[in-house]
């Protein structure tokens, strides 16, 4: 039978990296400036979502999300032994595309070099949950024979759409820039556990506006009225959260979803290797350990160098463990993941 198998991994962050005690002092274009500029500080952070630093691009306009793509792309489809040009089909989860539209995926398949190619460009809108929905869609293309080269890549560049006010500070102090990426193909094998094992996606669309970035809105005419320069009334262009619904919903779907993919794939913490959960707040992902008896020493996270990278946290987690030797080939790994809309879900696959 045909499986999937992830044939590379690759990722990638900016060099800037703006710690706890830094962010206060950052204005709008998170420039230092020599006053604070928001009343949050390292102390508060630290205890509340265990992040200690996060890493952004320069602010001047010379990076944008399929930037970060590009180079966790080229990594992947390097560590896959692979050519640009033969991969068919890109799959970008992104919350931070580069314009409106056409999707990201597109640009990053020109930046890649392949933009002749008969390639097939997907952007995907699943925020947070993104590389698991990826990997189902990348799943099923690959089993049905559609595409035999899948680049599923999370990307994101937060760092411009923070409102580095107190107002924004409850979102600001969560996010950073970075991507991730995986190349997928097809494995002739009779191990019915081989390569991607379990993809589950789910969505409730009742929490859509518990965590949310507007910036336009399309049923009006116009679709942007404010002056994005204009403190007073531009909070359309940053995202807005309840952070408490987030939390709670965020443990919930995590454990579900976890405990759902070892019931229904028979699995025990015994055959997997690792736990990498999405890196939205250390204390969720301490939660959901807990909740969902999850062994300790199998829990993978980046989230305290990092921040959140949406997208890109999966990838980007496991291949920060593998370069510090602890993820290896062949490693079963179950990711859960939760984020805006609400989705979450969870995927089990040997890496
Ligand atoms: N620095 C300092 N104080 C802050 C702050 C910051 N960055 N953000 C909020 N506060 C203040 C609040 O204004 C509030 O002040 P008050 O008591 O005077 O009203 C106080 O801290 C407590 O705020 P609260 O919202 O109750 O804190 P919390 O314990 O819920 O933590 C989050 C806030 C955002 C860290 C937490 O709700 C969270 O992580 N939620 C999930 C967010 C998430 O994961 N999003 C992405 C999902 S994919």
């Amino acid at each position: 039978m045909i499986r999937t198998q992830i044939l590379g991994l690759g990722s990638y962050v900016p060099d800037r990296v703006v710690t706890n005690s830094e962010l206060p002092f950052l204005n709008d274009r998170h420039e230092r400036q020599e006053t604070q500029q928001s009343e949050t500080n390292d102390e508060w952070i630290a205890k509340r979502t265990g992040i200690r630093e996060r890493r952004y691009v320069p602010n001047d306009g010379s990076v944008a999300t399929s930037d970060l793509a590009l180079q966790a792309a080229k990594r992947a489809i390097a560590d896959a032994n692979l050519e640009p040009g033969e991969i068919d089909c890109i799959i970008l989860g992104t919350l931070s595309p580069d314009i409106h539209f056409p999707g990201t995926a597109v640009f990053l398949q020109k930046k890649l070099g392949i933009a002749d190619r008969n390639c097939a460009c997907f952007d995907i809108r699943q925020q947070c949950s993104a590389f698991v929905y990826g990997l189902q869609m990348a799943d099923a293309f690959i089993k049905t024979g559609m595409y035999k080269r899948v680049l599923l890549v999370g990307a994101e560049l937060h760092s411009h759409s923070l409102d580095y006010s107190t107002r924004g500070r409850d979102v600001m102090v969560l996010f950073g820039d970075g991507a991730g990426a995986v190349v997928l193909g097809p494995q002739e094998t009779d191990d019915p556990r081989a390569g991607v094992m379990y993809t589950a996606a789910h969505a409730d669309g009742n929490g859509a506006m518990d965590l949310y970035l507007k910036i336009f809105d399309i049923a009006k005419a116009p679709y942007v009225d404010y002056d994005a320069r204009d403190r007073e009334q531009n909070q359309a262009k940053y995202p807005q959260m309840d952070g408490k619904r987030v939390f709670l919903n965020a443990v919930r779907g995590m454990v579900m979803s976890t405990q759902a993919a070892l019931a229904k794939t028979g699995l025990s913490w015994d055959d997997i290797a690792w736990f990498v959960p999405h890196q939205a707040n250390l204390r969720i992902n301490e939660k959901v350990v807990e909740v969902a008896k999850i062994p300790a020493d199998k829990v993978l996270n980046t989230i305290q160098f990092y921040g959140n990278t949406t997208a890109a946290t999966v990838p980007l987690t496991i291949d920060y463990w593998r370069q510090q030797g602890k993820v290896k080939r062949g490693d079963r790994i179950l990711a859960s993941v939760f984020g805006s809309g609400f989705t979450w879900g969870a995927a089990i696959f040997t890496f």
